[in-house]
């Protein structure tokens, strides 16, 4: 029987929720303390565990059929892969930043300056673009100590919350990427191995598009049910069912959360009362 392989990062940032999103897709792993290959219970799936930076040149000679990595990542090692999906966790971004006491005006700050980067080549792109010469030092971790041993005048680095720059004396002064995790593929996969990516595609599409959107419970009186239902237009419409209070609706409906905040204003002053937002887990459409 045919397994597809999936190549995620053993530990770091992407790491749980990596995982996270595998639980959510009711694929269960096989426990094995410390190994790096576990194969999933109850789907045609292994889990190959690898450092990030790794994931890319697996992922193009086939060893690996689909991996979850960062688009930072990806950028970086111009290899052969599809980009099949984006995960929307792991947000993140890759700035350049320097010391906190440095006065910082434009991009011309760096010019004739040293970077110390462990993405040298998105860094080098971004510069040439910019018309700014610096001499590029690829580090391949702690890059952040760089300024302050001397190594470097700055550095260009993945910044997510922010506290890595802080605790090292650093500021953030121009994003070069955003990033955020995708699903990437070999480009040669056999038509049995494309058939299970879509089955895992699938279920990853059920999973965040329930995650972007809400179950709403409201209360409405009767003659206001048809304005506030089309503010609330549901997978296909809405679901009306009476109270047992006379002249009373209630009315349930799938939104996308975003565009519930932008109506929930509409839906109070049309009379809309008691109104309830429920996750919801998994959504086929
Ligand atoms: C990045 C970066 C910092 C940290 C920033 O490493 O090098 O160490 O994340 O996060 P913060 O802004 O929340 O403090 P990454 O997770 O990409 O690890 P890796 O380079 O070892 O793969
Ligand atoms: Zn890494």
């Amino acid at each position: 029987m045919t397994t597809l392989r999936l190549a995620i990062q053993k530990s770091g940032r992407l790491s749980d929720a990596s995982k996270g999103l595998l639980k959510e897709c009711g694929i269960n792993l096989q426990n094995g303390k410390n190994k790096l290959l576990a194969p999933a219970v109850n789907f045609p799936l292994e889990i190959l565990y690898l450092r990030d930076d790794d994931i890319p040149q697996y992922v193009e000679d086939g060893i690996a059929d689909i991996g979850i990595l960062g688009e930072n990542v990806v950028a970086e090692s111009a290899k052969n892969i599809m980009v099949k999906q984006k995960l929307g966790f792991s947000k993140c971004r890759l700035s350049l930043a320097i010391a906190k006491s440095e006065e910082f005006t434009d991009l011309s700050w760096f010019q004739s300056k040293k970077i110390a980067t462990s993405y040298p080549q998105i860094l080098s792109d971004y510069l040439l673009k910019n018309n700014i010469q610096c001499e590029i030092h690829k580090i391949s971790g702690s890059v952040e100590i760089a300024p302050s041993i001397g190594l470097a005048d700055a550095v260009c680095d993945i910044v997510s919350s922010g506290s890595t720059l802080f605790s090292n004396g650093l500021k953030e002064v121009k994003v070069i990427m955003r990033s955020e995790a995708v699903l990437v593929a070999n480009e040669n996969m056999s038509i049995d191995k494309q058939a299970i990516l879509n089955q895992f595609l699938f279920r990853i599409e059920s999973v965040n598009r329930a995650k972007s959107s809400k179950y709403i419970i409201l209360n409405a009186p009767n003659e206001k049910v048809k304005e506030i239902s089309n503010l609330l237009p549901g997978m296909r419409s809405p679901t009306v069912v009476s109270l047992s209070e006379p002249g009373w609706s209630a009315i349930h409906s799938v939104v996308n959360e975003q565009k519930f905040w932008e109506v929930i204003d509409q839906l109070k002053s049309k009379g809309a009362e008691g109104i309830l937002v429920v996750p919801i887990e998994k959504m086929i459409l």
